[in-house]
């Protein structure tokens, strides 16, 4: 009876999906149609839907110890976690701090840096170096430091002012390059910052190694990283790698996509498959001479919050990690990434799909008005929605997002599906998000050879023209 009056849903206007159960690949509504989860939710649901060990796990454990609080107890599952969470990364962490969302998780690695340059007696450092273009969270901190201007744009007043870099975008290359004359002028805009804002108050360099919902899983070119880690070295800045999307073995092959890249990060976030949508479970990893400094610093680390470490969140991360392993899922998301990628690439002969990028079991494709320009189709008529819509009806799920254009345009689509997803389930999910998009693209007019017409534009779609939303932190692009 008061379906659709009390709960503040995603959309307000119109009646809302329920869904009723979910079982490895597929969730299914109140009616029993069924989805295909081609984005685990939002890249959380890694082990696919209806895992029984991991709740079983988790009932086990709140049945015997429901709940302690960090200050008095840690527990022995938290502190086999961690241990276990620092031999994750080739390159082995010292210390892990558990939090409950990828929000806080990035709000605790910059306090994980600026207590570190506490204890070296360099309290001036604090300011955070990001990127346009990235997503790390909604709370007012990691708001600040992310660089999706439609999810700033509402809050942009109680927002702090952090420098942002030009993204790692190689397809809108902010320098105009292409990848046969890049010159890695975005790693190198780090160096500029540091300099400009000075070194001394410096504390960290913030970066999703592949970005997920703001750019649509574009990775840096060849470099990129090691370039950040020697400017980060010789300035003493330390590099955060924001792993909430791209951790869990996500990206393929290695638990962290970090490991892809050179260098190693100072702290390593990470959330979303740590749960895998059985708990709300994120962290930080934390780097041998980071965790020397909260030793010998204040001797410990105060920014936590009641559900920190909570047992229940610690039995369900050990189970996650246990189902990973029986099902070898980071090694298969690396072969079943690669079929993904090939069968999303054939999606490169419809006339919209202007790039197809990713690793591992996250994928992104960019929609474009024309090809050869790479013009966006107009924000107002907002692409990507009308295509998550009608891939709904297909029943193929994926998480769109718009304004990778520098936040006044342009249309994506993001696939992250759970680790256990088939060739047979890819082979599927790609036909009907294929049919999906013919339908909306003859909507909207477009055609092979032509591009889409004109029906309003509400700017420019190449140059540094004055975008949407411009905050204040954007007059200090170092660029
Ligand atoms: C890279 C990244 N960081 C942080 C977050 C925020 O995580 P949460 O929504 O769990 O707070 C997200 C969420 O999408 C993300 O993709």
């Amino acid at each position: 009876m008061s379906e659709g009056r009390y709960l503040i849903n995603q959309d307000l206007n119109r009646p809302f999906p329920q869904a009723a159960r979910g079982e490895g690949l597929y969730l299914y509504d109140r009616q029993g149609k069924r989805y295909i989860d081609g984005c685990s939710g939002a890249l959380v649901a890694n082990c696919g839907h209806g895992v029984a060990e991991i709740p079983r796990a988790m009932t086990a454990q709140a049945e015997s110890l429901a709940y302690v609080y960090r200050f008095h107890f840690s527990s022995p599952l938290a502190e086999e976690l961690a241990g276990r969470y620092c031999h994750l990364t080739d390159r082995p962490m010292a210390r892990a701090y558990f939090t409950n969302s990828g929000s806080e998780a990035v709000e605790a690695a910059v306090k994980l840096a600026r207590a570190r340059h506490l204890a070296a007696g360099e309290s001036d450092r604090y300011k955070i170096i990001s990127r346009w273009q990235s997503y790390h969270g909604i709370t007012m901190g990691a708001l600040s430091w992310s660089g999706f201007t439609a999810r700033r744009a509402d809050y942009q007043p109680y927002l702090n002012d952090f420098v942002h870099l030009p993204p790692a975008y190689c397809y809108r290359c902010w320098f105009g390059r292409r990848p046969d004359t890049c010159g890695l002028e975005c790693a190198l805009a780090l160096e500029t910052a540091i300099l400009t804002e000075g070194p001394s108050t410096v504390s960290a360099f913030l970066a999703e190694p592949v970005v997920g919902s703001a750019l649509g899983a574009a990775h840096p070119p060849a470099g990129y990283f090691q370039v950040i880690r020697d400017i980060c070295d010789r300035h003493g800045v330390l590099f955060i790698a924001e792993e909430v999307m791209t951790g869990a073995g996500r990206t393929g092959g290695t638990f962290f996509a970090s490991d892809h890249f050179p260098g190693r990060p100072n702290l390593i976030t990470f959330g979303k498959g740590a749960g895998a949508g059985y708990y709300p479970l994120s962290g930080v990893l934390i780097d041998p001479e980071t965790a020397d400094a909260l030793v010998s610093g204040r001797g410990g680390f105060s920014a936590g919050q009641s559900y920190s470490g909570h047992p229940v969140g610690m039995a369900a991360g050990l189970a996650v990690l246990d189902y990973m392993d029986k099902h070898d899922l980071t090694a298969r998301a690396a072969s079943m990434g690669q079929y993904l990628g090939q069968r999303l690439k054939t999606l490169l002969d419809h006339p919209s799909v202007g790039d197809v990028r990713g690793l591992g079991l996250m994928w992104g494709l960019e929609f474009v008005r024309d090809k050869t320009t790479r013009e966006t189709f107009d924000p107002a008529r907002q692409f990507h929605l009308r295509l998550y819509r009608a891939a709904l009806e297909n029943g193929v799920i994926f998480l769109p997002s718009g304004g990778c254009d520098r936040g006044r345009a342009g249309d994506l689509a993001l696939f992250g599906p759970p680790l256990i997803i088939t060739r047979e389930q890819i082979d599927d999910m790609v036909e009907g998000f294929g049919q999906a998009l013919s339908r909306v693209e003859s909507e909207f007019g477009v055609q092979a050879g032509r591009p889409a017409p004109h029906v309003h534009r509400s700017f420019p779609s190449s140059g540094l023209g004055t975008p949407h939303g411009l905050e204040t932190s954007k007059r200090r692009l170092n660029c």
